[in-house]
């Protein structure tokens, strides 16, 4: 009873509807052979944005008027659609992938919307010269404290940055050594230019990490 009534609820949202971009985007992952899961991709490999994480990208890119939004790993323009087709008019979007294939195929989904400008190459040497963003999606997989710590400082003052591929901590194994020492939730909560929150997702297995630059 309790589930038939939640899911009425959720159809009734419109919460699991995807914008026509996304659709082509999930489109190509699956053409391109791109996971479009964690338990698609299997451990510690790249996997797309999902739906809930879209969806919360684009709440935020909804309200970048006139901004500027950074992505890091494009992959197959999942993230990067949503964003896409939330911003307002006077938007850019500037999304970076090392891969050139996943580059060229996510270019071409892209193509059509003059906001938006695919960069092929690191996105350390290629993205960072065209911050600081108002929002970042920061999805390149990045562990090295250095490249984390390196993130805060493409973001401006007041501007965003999210960080997908993260395990709620209530969803860990007991023995995970994740309780003990997790990269991202250190850069997240451990550096003082961060204010930032963990955001689970409605499946509770896959929480995000976001966080408002504040220093000035
Ligand atoms: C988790 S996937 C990105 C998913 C994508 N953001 C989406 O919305 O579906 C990570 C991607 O980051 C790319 N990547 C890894 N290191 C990178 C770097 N230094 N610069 C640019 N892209 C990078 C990988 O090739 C991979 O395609």
């Amino acid at each position: 009873m309790r589930s038939a009534s939640v899911g009425a609820v959720r159809e009734n949202s419109g919460m699991d509807d995807l914008p026509p971009l996304v659709e082509r985007a999930c489109a190509l992952a699956r053409n391109i052979g791109f996971p479009l899961t964690r338990d698609e991709a299997g451990p510690g490999l790249p996997s797309a944005c999902l739906p809930g994480v879209g969806r919360f990208l684009g709440v935020l890119a909804a309200g970048c008027n006139g901004g500027r939004i950074g992505e890091i790993g494009t992959a197959a323009g999942i993230g990067a659609a949503w964003m896409a087709s939330a911003m307002p008019a006077d938007c850019v979007l500037i999304t970076a992938e090392i891969d050139e294939q996943l580059a060229a195929a996510a270019s071409k989904l892209l193509a059509d919307d003059h906001r938006v400008e695919v960069l092929t190459g690191d996105a350390r040497e290629v993205l960072a010269p065209r911050g600081p963003f108002d929002l970042l999606f920061a999805d390149g997989g990045w562990r090295d404290p250095a490249g984390l710590a390196s993130l805060v400082d493409l973001v401006r003052v007041g501007g965003r940055v999210v960080m997908d591929d993260v395990t709620p901590l209530r969803a860990l194994p007991a023995d995970s050594p994740m309780l003990a020492d997790d990269v991202k939730r250190q850069l997240f909560f451990g550096d003082p230019r961060l204010l930032s929150t963990e955001v689970v997702l409605p499946d509770l297995r896959n929480s995000l990490l976001v966080g408002t630059r504040r220093d000035g």
